[in-house]
């Protein structure tokens, strides 16, 4: 008989969405969660009865059963838990960012190599229905050559968000930056995604209008391409209610907008450009979130979940393994470094 994937989950906020992702997975269950907060246990468990519950992490670590961890705690501390599971011999899925800086994601994946095990990361945005046909317009060249374009994170935080959970959130410490890092880094990973990479990036960033964020509350940033491609980035959690995420992609031949998950325009030039564009924004026009105002909304885990889990079951790599989860912290980080210096920051 095919043996179940056990997983546990540690850190119980947005790690209550790999509980679920792994309560209803394929060859896989929820065997354990843990939490320093009693009350997060307590709501796990109503939601999971008979689920093993732990305080202590190196405790639910030493137990033979679990064979996959989902590490969801703060940011900075990501690289360290991970790397405690894979020493006691267990796979890892580990949240956005994988950690705040590439050397700790390089050290992620020195054990990785050394142990042999798994490690995945999450960026469920790449499984937005729309990103699918997007990319593969772009990739085929229906776009003609990209000239620019622009990935605007335009979201709203309250200052209580900020507070929240030992106020870890907008901290360089343990959240490694603000809106860009932390709201922005989803999108920053689809760019580098759609766009390939990225030769140099002269990036502004301040703190607008939050008393609780000492990183950014809004970044600004020109991003050229090795392709000649120069695109606009920019983030905030300063746009009250919340105006939503623009992915704007154009090339010589065609261009395509999405809001969020929902495509607004896409029109390639050819003789039947007009049915064409009717008939992809019929089709993904049930599509949308409102993450850009509310965290609650989150959605897309479980698909992440069960490529970690299927990755176990049929020896095969995740969907995003840490050299591609480096991608965007490095992005992100050039940003933050051309602010800070007021210089172009060029990639190798
Ligand atoms: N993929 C997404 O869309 C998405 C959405 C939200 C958050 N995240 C990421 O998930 C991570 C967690 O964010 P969150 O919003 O859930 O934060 P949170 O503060 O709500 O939850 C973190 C939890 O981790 C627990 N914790 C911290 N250290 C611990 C330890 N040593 N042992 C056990 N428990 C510990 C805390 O008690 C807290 O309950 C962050 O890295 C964040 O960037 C991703």
């Amino acid at each position: 008989m095919e043996k179940i994937v056990n997983a546990a989950v540690v850190g119980l906020g947005v790690g209550m969405q790999h509980c679920r992702g792994a309560a209803k997975a394929e060859g896989g269950r929820l065997y354990a969660v843990c939490d320093l907060r009693e009350d997060r246990i307590e709501r796990a468990l109503s939601e999971f009865p008979g689920t093993k519950t732990y305080n202590d992490y190196d405790e639910m670590l030493k137990d033979p059963e679990i064979d996959l961890v989902s590490v969801c705690v703060p940011s900075g501390l990501h690289a360290d838990l991970a790397i405690r599971a894979l020493r006691a011999g267990k796979h890892v899925l580990v949240e956005k960012p994988m950690d705040i800086t590439v050397d700790r994601i390089l050290e992620i994946e020195k054990v990785r190599r050394e142990t042999g095990l798994k490690v995945g990361g999450i960026f469920q945005n790449r499984r937005n229905a729309i990103m699918a046909p997007m990319k593969q317009a772009i990739d085929e060249g229906r776009l003609g050559k990209i000239i620019t374009g622009a990935f605007r994170i335009y979201w709203y935080r309250d200052e209580d968000y900020f507070r929240a959970n030992g106020h870890w959130r907008g901290t360089w410490q343990y959240d490694g930056g603000g809106s860009l890092m932390n709201q922005g880094v989803h999108t920053v990973d689809l760019m580098q995604w759609l766009l390939g990479d990225v030769a140099s990036i002269r990036a502004e960033m301040a703190i607008l209008n939050h008393k609780e964020v000492e990183t950014e509350d809004f970044t600004f940033a020109t991003v050229k391409f090795k392709s000649g491609a120069v695109v606009l980035l920019s983030s905030t959690t300063c746009a009250k209610p919340g105006a939503g995420t623009d992915i704007q992609v154009v090339g010589t031949n065609g261009a395509i907008y999405v809001d969020g998950d929902r495509p607004i325009l896409w029109r390639i030039a050819g003789e039947n450009w007009k049915e064409e564009e009717k008939e992809i924004l019929d089709a993904y026009a049930g599509n949308g979130s409102a993450a850009w105002a509310d965290p609650t909304l989150i959605r897309g885990h479980s698909f992440m979940v069960q490529d970690m889990i299927d990755a176990i079951r049929f020896d095969r790599d995740p969907m995003v393994g840490p050299m591609e989860a480096t991608k965007a912290v490095r992005i992100v980080n050039a940003v933050y470094e051309s602010a800070r210096t007021g210089k172009e920051i060029f990639f190798d």
